[in-house]
């Protein structure tokens, strides 16, 4: 397998040790050379997301010892016009054990021993997990005040936690100096391509579950793990012509940060830099996202909106949530939050999904 470019096309071997191509733009997995969406090739034996294998990129059947069962999370409407997908009900708690449980598995199928990542919490406690699991050393940087909870958990899982004074922002930069200087393997969500092909699942799992797509779909954007993951399906879906058309795929961001919206805003060519004020939605907190032209390019090819969570309505959110049952982190009571937002600009929206994307304990603070 191959990585490409997203910057100048060169391919290098998925194989590489390197965090992107000599010319310093980010690698991606080729996805046209993936078999047509068909309900058949699903691996119904399989209980986790690797059941969609056959659409993913992954390194032979490294995923068999690694996967912990991620995945396949409930679909539960909160009212009549909006389900939530709980995807808080994974390993460590959050989405991100979709992408961690695909990078990880390529990382031990090639032969990683010793990684770094930088994480705002809940990347950084799914990449320890996993490599736990495998036997990787592995050391996570987060930013000063990310939830204690997931610190916790980061060392529970005998990683190394490493806290950077500053932003989110700042603390990959850390991050990245170290694996710059110091050669070490960057496993990070963002950087490595082989997260996307697990958050891809999100939406064929949707798919699967309901046996169609909801009408709008609201996705946390800070760096875009998800959101990049998502695109991908729907194009694929669509590609299969399993749909006719792309659902209404609506960007969430905190109005403390809110880059893309910004981007979108001004009509500009590249991401605008953004003053980052202090939010609850400690998620998506990104200020610089490493894949900001691709996600632009993927928001303005499919016309997505960006709408931005009201700060002062997410403890409310969240209180309203949890008095129906569900119990959230700050960042998912985001979504929410940018969901009724979302109604007061664009009017009634039915047939909404959004995604539980983390679990109320790791954010109790
Ligand atoms: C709970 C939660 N939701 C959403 C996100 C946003 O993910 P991304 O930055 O990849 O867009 C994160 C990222 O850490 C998160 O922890
Ligand atoms: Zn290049």
């Amino acid at each position: 397998m191959n990585f490409i470019c997203s910057q100048c096309g060169k391919t290098t071997d998925s194989a590489t040790m390197a965090c992107h191509c000599e010319c310093g733009g980010l690698f991606s997995l080729p996805q046209d050379h993936l078999p047509l969406w068909d309900k058949s090739l699903i691996d119904q034996k399989v209980w986790s997301l690797f059941r969609y294998h056959a659409f993913m990129n992954l390194d032979a059947d490294e995923w068999k010892s690694v996967s912990m069962g991620e995945g396949m999370t409930p679909i539960v409407p909160f009212n009549e016009d909006v389900l939530f997908k709980m995807d808080f009900m994974m390993p460590t708690l959050s989405f991100k054990d979709r992408g961690a449980a695909a990078l990880v598995s390529h990382m031990k199928a090639i032969g990683v021993k010793k990684c770094v990542q930088d994480s705002s919490g809940n990347a950084g406690v799914a990449v320890a997990a996993y490599c736990a699991r495998c036997g990787i050393e592995c050391e996570i940087y987060v930013p000063e005040g990310t939830s204690p909870n997931k610190i916790s958990m980061i060392e529970g899982f005998g990683a190394k936690a490493v806290v950077v004074p500053g932003s989110r922002d700042h603390c990959a930069d850390v991050c990245r100096s170290k694996v710059e200087e110091e050669g070490a393997y960057y496993a990070n969500h963002v950087y490595n391509p082989y997260f996307y092909e697990g958050t891809k699942s999100y939406i064929y799992e949707t798919f699967e579950q309901l046996g169609r797509l909801p009408e709008n779909i609201f996705i946390e954007l800070g760096n875009g793990t998800l959101f990049i993951g998502a695109v991908l399906a729907v194009e694929h879906l669509l590609r299969s012509k399993a749909i006719d058309k792309a659902p209404n795929l609506i960007a969430v961001q905190s109005e403390n940060c809110a880059p893309f919206m910004e981007t979108v805003e001004q009509n500009a060519d590249h991401i605008v830099s953004v003053d980052v004020k202090p939010t609850l939605a400690e998620g998506i907190a990104i200020g610089k996202p490493a894949r900001g032209a691709e996600v632009l390019e993927m928001i303005r090819k499919h016309s997505i909106r960006v709408v931005t969570a009201p700060e002062a309505q997410i403890l409310e959110c969240r209180r309203q949530m949890a008095a129906k049952g569900f119990y959230v982190e700050h960042t998912t009571a985001a979504a929410l939050a940018a969901y009724y937002r979302y109604q007061e600009l664009y009017g009634p929206t039915h047939d909404a999904l959004i995604s539980l994307c983390g679990a109320g304990l790791k954010s109790e603070h």
